[in-house]
Parts: C-alpha cells; sequence; structure tokens
C-alpha cells in the first residue's frame, strides 16, 4: 500500500521504493513533513514541526496567537491568513473579502488515478499502479472547498498532485489564484535550473543559485511559450547528472503558467506552480467547481540525469497514450524546407519518390495545400483544399504517395485565422480581440477563441472533414503566434478572465475530439517550432517539433535541454539541407543524422537534390535508424557531456536489459593539438562484457585488437576516443565532428 494514513496523529505517508511524501495536519492546516528519498514509517513527524512565536508574525487565532501560519510549511497556502508569502489560492467573496480560512476537513484514498476533469494528466493503466489521497480543506463563512489531490506511483520516483475548487456556498465567488501546488522545502541550499529560450533557441539549461526573494519562470503569451517552459529544478549545487539531489517540477498544462520558488528569512523555500494569475479570474456561482492542472514533482537521489529518467518514463508512458505511445516512430520526409509555399502536385509526388526509394516511411506535406496560402498572408481558417496545387485533392495526393509505398501525413494549424477568408467575414465575432482597440496581427494572423464552444465545433467539423476525407496516419498540428490581444467578444464582462485557461481548455477539447475520432493517426504538436513543448500536449501528440531551427550544431543544445524534461520519444528531429536555412551552417550529412537521430528522426529537405553519394548515405541512415529507433526512443537516456559546459557534447541511450546502447559524441569546432579524450558511459552492467564499434568505421580500423570490454571499465575508465582509422584524436577533421558507437554485450 503506498500510501499510510495515521489517523491518529493525522500524518498521511506516500512512499514507493524511492521517494517518501509526508504530510500531516498542524493547527487544522496540512504541512509538509518530508519529501525527498524514503524513509521509514512512523506514526508521526510531529516534533518536526515548530510552531513556536516569531516576532511581528500574525497568529492563527485567538487561542493559538503564538503559532502563525507564515511559518508552518503549507500544503495549501491561502490569501488573508497571516502567510505573508504569495498564495496558492486566493477567492474573493460576495461582500469583496479576500480573507478565508481553509481548514482540513478530512480524507479519502483511492486506488489508481481518476482523471481530471477537461485537463490532460498523468493516469495509471491499472489500479495497483498508483494511489491517490484526497485532502479536503473548507471555509467555514464562505463554503468554499478544496480539494487536494496527490498520487504517487508504484514505479516512477514522482508525485503528481493537483487541486479541485467548489463553492458550496450560498453566493458568487471570484478565484483570483488557483495554483496547483505549494511545495515547501526547509532549506534553500539549491541552485534553480531553467529551460529557457526563444524562438528558434529553445530550452536552453540556465542554473544559477537561488537567492532570497521570488524567482521563476512564467508565460503570458497564452501558451507555455519558446521563452519559459513550465518546468523547473531544484538541485543541490554539488549535485551533477548521475549524483546528488534534485528536485525536479513540470506542470502538465500548455497556457500561461508560473512557476516560482520563494526564498524567505528563514531559508526555506517554497515551490508554486500552476495557471498563471495575472489575467485570471474564474466566478464561481454556487454550486460550480474548478479544477486546476496537474504538477508532477519527481524526487532523484541521482542527480540530474535521475530526474529526466523519471520524467522520460512517466511521460513517456504515463502521460503520453494511444496507438503511438509505445511504438517507434515511422521516419518522415518534411515537405517544409523543401518547397515552403511554392508546390504542386507533381514537384511534392517526385520528392516523394525519391524519398521512398531511400526507405523513408512517411511523407508530411506542411503548411499551403490549402486556399490562399501561397504565403503566410492569407488561407487559415478555412480549411479548404487547393485544388490549383493539388487537382486530385488531399484524398488524391495521398492515394498516390501510398501508391509508392508510404503512409501519408498532413500539417495544420487550427487555432488561427487570416483576414480574407470566409470564417473571418462570417465571423468576425470568433476572433480574440477588443473591437474598441487596434489589432494585434502576428505572422499577419489572428487567433480564434478557442474558449467560445462554437468555434472549437466549427473547426472539428472542418478538419474532421479533411482528415476523414483521406488515408492520413499522421498530422502536424503548428500554432505560429501568441495571444496578444485577448478579449472573448462573445462573452460577457464577468467573464473575461476566464479566457486564457479556457482557451487551452478549447485546444484540449479539440485535442481529444480528434485524437478519439482518428485513434489511429500520429499525431505531432507544433508551435512555431518549440513554442508549445510541454507536458499537456504529450497527453494528446506523444511527439512535438523540438524547434524551427534544424541546424545539427544549435540542435545539441536545443535536444539536450529539452531531454531535461521530456523523452527521446518526443522529440521530432529532422535532418534537413545545408547551408542550414536558419544559420547558414554547412555541416556534414552525418553530423547531422548524428544529432537527428536522438528523436523521432525524419528529413526535411528536397530529395531529388541529394547527389548519388548522399543517397546512399541516406538510404544507410535510415536502415540504420530502422534497427536502432526502438532503443533510441525507448532506451534509458544518459548525459554525458553537456554543449552548454564547452565545445564537445556526448548523450547515450541503453536498453532496459542493457545488453545495447548507443552513444554519440558531438565536437562543434576543431580544436588543434587537441588532448587525449576519454568519455565515461553509464547505465551499463558492470559485470558484462561489451563490444564498441563505431558508425562508418570498419571493426579492424576502429581497434586493430577487436577488443570486448568490461562495463565497469567503460563507465569507470571510459571510452577511449582515440581514432584509430585516422590515428589521431581526431582532430584534423574540420569542424562539426560527431560519432556514433554502437555498445553491444557479448557473451564469453
Ligand atoms: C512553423 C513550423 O514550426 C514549421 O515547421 C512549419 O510547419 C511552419 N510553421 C509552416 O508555416
Amino acid at each position: 500500500m503506498p500510501i499510510r494514513v495515521h489517523a491518529e496523529s493525522q500524518t498521511f505517508h506516500l512512499y514507493n521504493n524511492e521517494i517518501s511524501y509526508i504530510v500531516t495536519v498542524c493547527a487544522g492546516y496540512p504541512v509538509n513533513v518530508y519529501f525527498g528519498k524514503r524513509v521509514p514509517d512512523e506514526e508521526s513527524y510531529g516534533y518536526l514541526l515548530h510552531d513556536t512565536w516569531r516576532a511581528s508574525s500574525v497568529g492563527v487565532s485567538v487561542e493559538r496567537e503564538a503559532c502563525s501560519l507564515e511559518h508552518l510549511p503549507l500544503e495549501c497556502p491561502f490569501a488573508g491568513s497571516g502567510d505573508m508569502r504569495t498564495p496558492m489560492i486566493e477567492a474573493v467573496a460576495a461582500n469583496g473579502s479576500r480573507v478565508m480560512d481553509l481548514v482540513y476537513q478530512g480524507h479519502e484514498v483511492v486506488p489508481g488515478k481518476p482523471a481530471l476533469e477537461g485537463l490532460p494528466a498523468t493516469y495509471a493503466e491499472r489500479d495497483d499502479e498508483a494511489e491517490t489521497l484526497y485532502l479536503d480543506l473548507a471555509d467555514r463563512a464562505t463554503g468554499l472547498a478544496v480539494r487536494l489531490a496527490y498520487t504517487v506511483f508504484e514505479n516512477y520516483a514522482a508525485v503528481a498532485r493537483s487541486v479541485r475548487i467548489e463553492n458550496r456556498g450560498a453566493e458568487a465567488l471570484t478565484l483570483e489564484a488557483a495554483r496547483s501546488a505549494s511545495f515547501q522545502l526547509p532549506d534553500a541550499g539549491y541552485d534553480m535550473i531553467e529551460l529557457v529560450g526563444s524562438w528558434a533557441r529553445e530550452r536552453s539549461v540556465v542554473r544559477n543559485p537561488l537567492h532570497p526573494g521570488v524567482q521563476g519562470v512564467y508565460s503570458l503569451r497564452g501558451h507555455s511559450s519558446h521563452q519559459f517552459n513550465p518546468f523547473i529544478a531544484l538541485a543541490r549545487p554539488e549535485a551533477t547528472e548521475e549524483a546528488g539531489e534534485v528536485y525536479g517540477f513540470n506542470l502538465v498544462y500548455s497556457g500561461n503558467h508560473a512557476m516560482t520558488a520563494d526564498v524567505d528569512a528563514y531559508d526555506t523555500v517554497r515551490v508554486m506552480t500552476g495557471i498563471n494569475p495575472q489575467g485570471f479570474s474564474w466566478e464561481l456561482a454556487p454550486g460550480e467547481r474548478f479544477q486546476a492542472p496537474e504538477v508532477v514533482a519527481v524526487y532523484s537521489a541521482r542527480g540530474l540525469g535521475g530526474m529526466s529518467r523519471t520524467f522520460h518514463g512517466l511521460f513517456g508512458r504515463r502521460l503520453a497514450r494511444g496507438t503511438w505511445r509505445d511504438r517507434p516512430r515511422p521516419i518522415l520526409i518534411n515537405n517544409w524546407e523543401a518547397t515552403y509555399f511554392d508546390f504542386d502536385e507533381e514537384k511534392l509526388l517526385s520528392v516523394a519518390r525519391a524519398a521512398a526509394d531511400l526507405g523513408i516511411e512517411l511523407f508530411v506535406l506542411d503548411d499551403g495545400w490549402f486556399t490562399n496560402r501561397d504565403d503566410d498572408f492569407g488561407g487559415l481558417g478555412d480549411w479548404e483544399v487547393n485544388t490549383t496545387k493539388l487537382p486530385s485533392g488531399i484524398s488524391g495526393l495521398a492515394k498516390r504517395i501510398n501508391d509508392l509505398g508510404m503512409e501519408f501525413g498532413l500539417w495544420i494549424e487550427p487555432e488561427m485565422v487570416n483576414p480574407g477568408t470566409k470564417v473571418f467575414e462570417e465571423h468576425p465575432e470568433w476572433v480574440l480581440h477588443d473591437p474598441a482597440q487596434p489589432m494585434r496581427p502576428c505572422r499577419h494572423q489572428y487567433v480564434l477563441d478557442m474558449s467560445n464552444p462554437a468555434v472549437v465545433d466549427y473547426l472539428y467539423d472542418r478538419l474532421e472533414k479533411v482528415i476523414g476525407s483521406a488515408n492520413i496516419s499522421y498530422i502536424k498540428w503548428d500554432m505560429n503566434r501568441s495571444l496578444g490581444d485577448v478579449f472573448s467578444q462573445t462573452r460577457p464582462a464577468h467573464e473575461q478572465g476566464r479566457v486564457y485557461h479556457a482557451f487551452i481548455l478549447g485546444v484540449y477539447e479539440l485535442y481529444r475530439r480528434l485524437t478519439e475520432r482518428f485513434p489511429q493517426i500520429l499525431f505531432e504538436s507544433c508551435a512555431g517550432g518549440g513554442g508549445r513543448f510541454d507536458a499537456g500536449m504529450l497527453a494528446f501528440a506523444p511527439q512535438a517539433w523540438t524547434s524551427d531551427d534544424t541546424d545539427a550544431v544549435e540542435r545539441l543544445k536545443i535536444q539536450y535541454g529539452t531531454s531535461l524534461a521530456y523523452p527521446v520519444s518526443s522529440m521530432g528531429s529532422h535532418v534537413s539541407a545545408v547551408p542550414n536555412h536558419q544559420v547558414h551552417r554547412v555541416t556534414s550529412l552525418k553530423m547531422r543524422a548524428d544529432v537527428a537521430y536522438f528523436g523521432t528522426f525524419g528529413y526535411e529537405l528536397d530529395a531529388t537534390h541529394l547527389t548519388p553519394e548522399e543517397r546512399d548515405e541516406v538510404r544507410e541512415q535510415v536502415a540504420f535508424m530502422k534497427r536502432y529507433r526502438e532503443l533510441i526512443q525507448f532506451g534509458s537516456f544518459y548525459r554525458l557531456k553537456s554543449p552548454f559546459a564547452g565545445n564537445e557534447c556526448a548523450w547515450m541511450t541503453v536498453s532496459e536489459d542493457c545488453s545495447e546502447a548507443l552513444v554519440a559524441y558531438y565536437r562543434v569546432l576543431q580544436v588543434v593539438n587537441a588532448p587525449y579524450r576519454r568519455i565515461k558511459l553509464a547505465g551499463l552492467d558492470a559485470a558484462a562484457r561489451y563490444r564498441v564499434t563505431e558508425q562508418g568505421v570498419a571493426a579492424e580500423d576502429a581497434d586493430p585488437c577487436g577488443r570486448t570490454v568490461s562495463g565497469a571499465e567503460l563507465m569507470q575508465i571510459g571510452l577511449d576516443l582515440f581514432d584509430h582509422s585516422c590515428g589521431q584524436n581526431h582532430d584534423g577533421q574540420g569542424d562539426f565532428r560527431s560519432r556514433l558507437f554502437v555498445v553491444e554485450r557479448v557473451e564469453e
């Protein structure tokens, strides 16, 4: 039983083999005793709580003036309570009061993990995989009832938390903050790690020591954003990739978010996350309730790598779902960088024919297939095929692609609209915009009001028709602008504070309907590259386009950063043409593939332009990926060398039974007279023996002695990077070099 309840001391111990999360009730309020490595169960841990008086603190009651909520590690801090930090819950009562008293009422434990209303979340496939604790709190005066949910998983070092808020009173209440959870740690000796960036350079790893005050990440763009991923980690300063304590927090949400670490004067840290309260207010009529998104908190005693592998496993297996969750992903070719908007059926077929001949399995038709879409000034919203470009329609094209032995995939951007389309002219009220103010364009397009169910119905009808009309196996769902002038023209004044969140609920609803209608289709999410690469999206689309930057060198940082919180199987990664379209860099076809292998893999180029030598190389790459994609996409991923730390990068993936691994090493710039290098591998069976071969290098050239080595040697002494094939430490080979090693267990 992973949840132990000690009724007398009102202590709740959630645990599995790796972690413990302990909550107790103190002075009537749930407080955190401990979250970290598994500890033995005890009847009570109450002695760890110090509710003694401190100067200038506001007391919890007349009877207990010495006890202040400011100094209790509250599981659900609320406004107007004497707790002086940012509240998790803030509500305005009918009389304007923000004062409340959310007191513990009782608990319930249920097997498994019930779904969250209207929101994506992690799940348990069987009731014995997880257990869920509910703690009920209520404010007597207003009738505000709060249900804190905690799930502990049998097999993952993670706790999932969320909150449901209900108005059980007689008058309306307005929620002004409904964050998902608060996590309190007893000291602030941590570095905070964030994934930050911008368009085409998403999820750079930034690490800074915590300092007194509030620090954090957020989005006010209506999507989780290229700028700040809804993820942070707190790592002990000494924590490395494979050692030391790390906490990871990831919000399963795709809209405006905020995630903060608040260090107080007593050196405690409170991590709070959820919907960004800026621009949010949600009136709850009597009887109504509000479900806040889920946050997943991971504890790792084995460094950042341990944290990442927990996220990879949980998100890959118990957040992603459907037909494609456990299946190796098809190798695709996408026409975007090959043609942009300039194509017709014959051109597409020529690319597809060339790709089919190389063994590529799926042809994806990107932007530009619909009416009035010869550039990015028009066309979004009507979703009618352009029969001038595609005379046999999507169905005819799909059939011709299928006849080549390939699957067919299609790009859509449902949430957007361009002026000049029928939908824009007929339904101006469906556009997010305040008619009294200037319109705020971005990429010449506007955002549909997804908070309006009529818009969701319209989009479902149009897209269901298009997708259902042809043999489509894959959908790329793009979203190319942030929300700006957010005003719903069809909602009353008092509901305008709902729009950002209701927008995302509308997106989720459309995703739900389309994925349920087409369960065989593989969905890939995208938002101008990685602008909505978050756990919320993974529940609908098991993979996401990681970035619009396809340059192999840039991708090292982007994929390395993304891997902190998301599985390799979720990262869309393609080989594109050179000079690269984003940075104009020329890298070898080998290096481009060696980087793109560590993701879902595909090509984003005009295959008809490849030279005969390049075609041979691509054919080999495709065959290699088919052989190893299961290992790459579903193996255990280890980061070995950070591209943020210097000129090199390395990572590897190991099969579950440790019998096979792939190691990739990348060196960005050539170093003259370079030092000899070894790289310590990870995750292997120390006692086993392995044969290491380098891709593209004959075995006898790679190691003239044909040795096998122990897992212990590879992990402790390291893999020697001396390049026997050229007799050097592989300098002299020029810039942008990559090497790929296959590590296979041998029976001796
Ligand atoms: C942005 C995406 O990230 C690209 O891959 C491409 O689909 C374009 N949009 C099309 O407009």
